[in-house]
């Protein structure tokens, strides 16, 4: 992991919020990591074991109502201890209460710092309900949430409902269609990698993930495949035919995870324990000892880092180009508020687009490396 390629990241998040603070949409199409899968497949215990962090609502049914856009920040630790500084996922603290140098913001409460992870689920809770309502229907107007933390690796991960094929409760008649198109619509943007996140003791033809996956990039060149629930295999099988890519193709392969089980969960496991236990089960498994090296949440969150980054670079001649037409745009309609920019509603209109003009301009100049300072 380079500065570079840190800072890069920090731009792209940065245009992520102006964006959202703007526009309100993604038409920028920025580098992104998208996970899907079927309800209950493990996608949330997957995105906290990324983050070594206990904080995503839980329940039954449809918990995750509203695309939940997480972007992870690395910050270096206050703590003298040079060799935990690249080590991810080790939180110091048992409780749900972090260090003061690992805390969570939230896009619709500027400048609040959350350093109690427990707060940041009601808050995600809360904030659910306020717009997707207290029925169990989903609601396309994503939540963005900002971890700041030592232990994480810079990156932005995109958690969206989990697939049904049912509706319960008082759920719309069409929730699944409802579902399936907000998925569909992150996940075909051709600058989104899908996580596709499949439970390996379902058969894995079944995988409503891969399906999905397959129908946006038919080649598997965008899809990482996770597959979850591997210490609940029938004994005597294991996923090792899928984890080395033999028996379906994807190019940046699949990787195997253990998350906390259920139980774990009730009984309050911490995640630290919950990680150090999947580095054994991968270390002393007969059938993946000698491929522990490429398993687990750690090798999971490397690989989604180098990946994004790969990922921003390859597509940063496309984003300029579009963030080139965006400010032709703007200043057009910059233009046309006239001698009126500065007086009433468009006042605030108006300075919004040149902020976003001015940013655009330092982030095409730290594309082409004439500055390497971005402030907004
Ligand atoms: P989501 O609906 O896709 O977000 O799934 P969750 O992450 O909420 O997980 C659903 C259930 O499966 C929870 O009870 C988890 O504890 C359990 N679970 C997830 N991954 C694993 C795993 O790798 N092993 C075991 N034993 N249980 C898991
Ligand atoms: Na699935
Ligand atoms: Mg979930």
């Amino acid at each position: 992991m380079t500065a570079l390629g840190e800072n890069l990241l920090g731009v792209v998040n940065k245009l992520q919020d102006l964006v959202f603070n703007t526009i309100g949409n993604d038409s920028l199409d920025l580098p992104q990591i998208v996970v899907v899968g079927s309800q209950s497949s493990g996608k949330s215990s997957v995105l906290e074991n990324i983050v070594g962090r206990d904080f995503l609502p839980r329940g039954s049914g449809i918990v995750t109502r509203r695309p939940l856009i997480l972007q992870l920040i690395n910050v270096p630790s206050e703590r003298s201890d040079k060799d935990e500084d690249h080590e991810v996922h080790v939180p110091h603290t048992p409780a749900s209460v972090a260090g003061q140098d690992e805390f969570a913001e939230f896009n619709h409460i500027p400048g609040r710092r959350f350093y109690d992870f427990a707060e940041v689920r009601r808050e995600i809770e809360n904030e659910t309900t306020r717009i997707a309502g207290n029925n169990k229907g989903i609601n396309r107007q994503p939540i963005n949430l900002k971890v700041y933390s030592p232990h994480v690796l810079s990156l932005t991960l995109v958690d969206l409902p989990g697939l049904t094929k049912v509706p319960i409760g008082d759920q719309p008649t069409d929730i699944e269609k409802q579902t399936r198109t907000l998925i569909s619509e992150y996940i075909a943007k051709p600058n989104s990698i899908i996580l596709a996140v499949s439970p390996a003791n379902v058969d894995i033809v079944n995988s409503e993930a891969l399906k999905l996956a397959r129908w946006v990039d038919p080649t598997g060149k965008r899809t990482i495949g996770v597959l979850t629930k591997l210490d609940l295999m029938d004994h005597g099988t294991n996923a090792l035919d899928i984890l080395s890519g033999r028996v379906y193709p994807l190019k940046l392969g699949f990787i195997g995870v253990v998350n906390r089980s259920q139980q774990d969960i009730q009984t309050n496991k911490p995640m630290s324990e919950a990680l150090s236990n999947e580095r054994e089960f991968f270390r002393m498994h007969p059938a993946y000892r000698n491929i522990a090296s490429r398993c687990g949440t750690q090798f999971l969150a490397k690989t989604l880092n180098v990946t994004l980054m790969g990922h921003i670079r390859e597509r940063l001649p496309d984003i300029k180009a579009r963030l080139n037409t965006l400010m032709g745009q703007t200043q057009q309609e910059l233009a046309s508020y006239g001698t009126d920019a500065f007086t009433g509603k468009e006042h605030r209109g108006s300075l919004i687009l040149q902020l976003m003009t001015r940013f655009a301009t330092s982030f095409i100049s730290s594309i082409d490396g004439t500055s390497s300072e971005i402030s907004t």
